[in-house]
């Protein structure tokens, strides 16, 4: 009799490892239904939405996955596997089967992945040392412009100059790109208006400004990003509106910026 328990719990041990490969691990829930873990995937090197702190994945981004995945009820793990992966890893259906990542909902990535209800309104900024002579976007011209690879701040650069511009130059984060100003390999940095507040306010001694250009920068919308056709999007949709609408949303919003978002502003995109 003790002998079968042991061989069982051998068993079950064993079956329980063997599910732990993939990418969505099975899981059982409660009533014996098998329950899918799902793998969110963001590059955290984008303070305040997600960065590395004391080696954990921390941030906006991060606080309002939490709130969204326990209002669908959804069981997940975060990854941080970098920007240009993420676009990667989901479009080969492997590794993630969603993103977050103050990643901006437009035509273009439209057409090869979907995109939850928006989530957070933003625009760009320059970032320059504080005796800059750059006072806004149509000043850059002719100057050295750091971006992140293959985001809308590398776009918006190349709407106002060219995408064959030799003068844009391509970080692989942002967080990089921003070093290279403060060693001055470049002469601003272009990207997303809450970023670039952020590094100014945490790091008075770097003594950079962030410019903003309203009339050179559009608005546009963050949303989480998922392969095409993906059957987690309806049931994602749905909490994101419920944790907007619950005032969760803006407990976190005030958590991370201190301020009552614009929540009118973001319903009225759904
Ligand atoms: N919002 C911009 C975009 O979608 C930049 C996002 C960069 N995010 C990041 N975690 N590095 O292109």
């Amino acid at each position: 009799m003790k002998k079968g328990l042991v061989f069982a719990v051998i068993l079950a041990l064993f079956v329980a490892l063997a599910g732990c490969g993939g990418k969505s691990a099975e899981q059982t829930s409660g009533n014996g239904e098998a329950k899918k873990k799902v793998i969110v995937g963001t590059d955290a090197a984008f303070a305040p939405f997600e960065y590395m702190d004391k080696g954990k994945i921390v941030g906006f981004d991060v606080d309002f996955l939490d709130a969204v995945m326990e209002e669908a009820g959804l069981e997940y793990e975060l990854k941080n596997i970098g920007w240009d992966p993420l676009f990667a890893a989901l479009q080969e259906g492997k590794e993630i089967d969603l993103a977050i990542s103050g990643i901006t909902i437009n035509d273009k990535r439209k057409q090869t992945y979907d995109f939850s209800v928006p989530y957070f309104e933003s625009t760009h900024m320059i970032l320059v040392k504080e005796n800059s002579p750059i006072k806004n976007a149509l000043d850059l011209k002719g100057k050295i412009v750091g971006v992140q690879n293959g985001t809308t701040g590398q776009a918006a650069v190349e709407k106002l100059f060219g995408a064959e511009n030799k003068n844009i130059k391509k970080f692989e984060n942002t967080v990089v790109a921003i070093m290279d100003l403060l060693n001055g390999g470049v002469d601003a940095v272009v990207t997303d208006n809450a970023v670039a507040n952020e590094y100014v306010k945490n790091n008075p001694d770097k003594k950079l400004k962030a410019i903003e250009d309203p009339a050179n920068f559009e608005s546009e919308f963050y949303g989480l990003m998922f392969p095409k056709g993906s059957d987690l999007k309806p049931k994602v949709d749905e909490a994101i509106k419920k944790v907007i609408e619950s005032g969760k949303y803006a407990e976190i919003y005030k958590k991370w910026f201190g301020n009552e978002p614009k929540v009118d502003n973001l319903l009225k995109q759904q």
